[in-house]
């Protein structure tokens, strides 16, 4: 079976009613991203930022994967697929995708603020007092800006399998995630669904669906789904 690996942003789940980063003046859910998503701006106001992914988790579990998402597991009959995701929602999880990796972290785990490694599930808010495990202050597992991205390496080795890579949703402005296409091999062609061209420069053929996810992928998926039938 061919591979399709699809790296998905926050575009993906804006029709399903959660916010981009970068789509209203670089303002996320009306914060500068530094202040809620950095270790700076967690030492700085703990129970901002702690409220601020309360929120997020309480908005995405009540959020429905959108077609973009369901179109993607309907791949998973005819191709091994693989998501790379930028998301901390479980959207791609919920529209029953089996395998997806989280760049950026998980809103359904929290992790100890003194150890990377302490991670435990928790889908209720996080307060002050929260202790992880290890006796510490419980934090959102999510990578902050300036914090290292630890699935980097097992994505970029992900991506170096693919026969297809989508791209869906990011406007890959965000370190290292907006390297991993630099790993796809040299043949492999890029396909990219997204409004507004993401800029970024590739060797690779590259394809690009200027439009919305919840038509795009679909229409995408049914392109791809075409042309294995016709090999066969
Ligand atoms: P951005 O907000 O930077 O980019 C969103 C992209 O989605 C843009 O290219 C939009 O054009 C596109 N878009 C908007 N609506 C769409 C729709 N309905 N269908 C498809 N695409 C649409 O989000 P990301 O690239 O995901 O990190 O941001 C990367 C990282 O920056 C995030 O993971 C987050 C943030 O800081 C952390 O929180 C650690």
């Amino acid at each position: 079976m061919k591979r399709v690996v699809v790296l998905t942003g926050a575009g993906i789940s804006a029709e399903s009613g959660l916010g981009t980063f970068r789509g209203s003046n670089g303002l996320w859910e009306g914060h500068d991203v530094q202040e809620v998503a950095s270790p700076e701006g967690f030492a700085r106001d703990p129970e901002l930022v702690l409220n601020f992914y309360n929120e997020r988790r309480a908005q995405a579990n009540q959020a429905h994967p959108n077609p973009g998402h369901l179109a993607l597991k309907e791949l998973e009959e005819h191709y091994d697929v693989v998501i790379i995701t930028q998301n901390v929602d479980d959207l791609h999880e919920r529209a029953g995708s089996s395998q997806v990796l989280h760049l950026h972290g998980e809103l359904k785990l929290a992790r100890s603020v003194a150890d990377e490694q302490c991670v435990i599930e928790w889908d209720q808010d996080i307060h002050l007092g929260d202790k992880a495990p290890d006796g510490q202050q419980l934090r959102p597992h999510i990578v902050w800006f300036g914090e290292a991205v630890p699935m980097i390496v097992e994505a970029a080795q992900v991506m170096a399998t693919a026969d297809i890579v989508i791209i869906v949703g990011t406007s890959l402005v965000v370190y290292p995630a907006n390297t991993l296409m630099d790993f796809a091999r040299q043949e492999c062609p890029i396909y990219v669904v997204d409004p507004y061209r993401p800029q970024f420069s590739s060797e690779n053929p590259v394809i690009f669906y200027e439009e919305i996810g919840s038509t795009g992928v679909p229409k995408l998926v049914q392109h791809l789904i075409d042309a294995k039938n016709q090999e066969i």
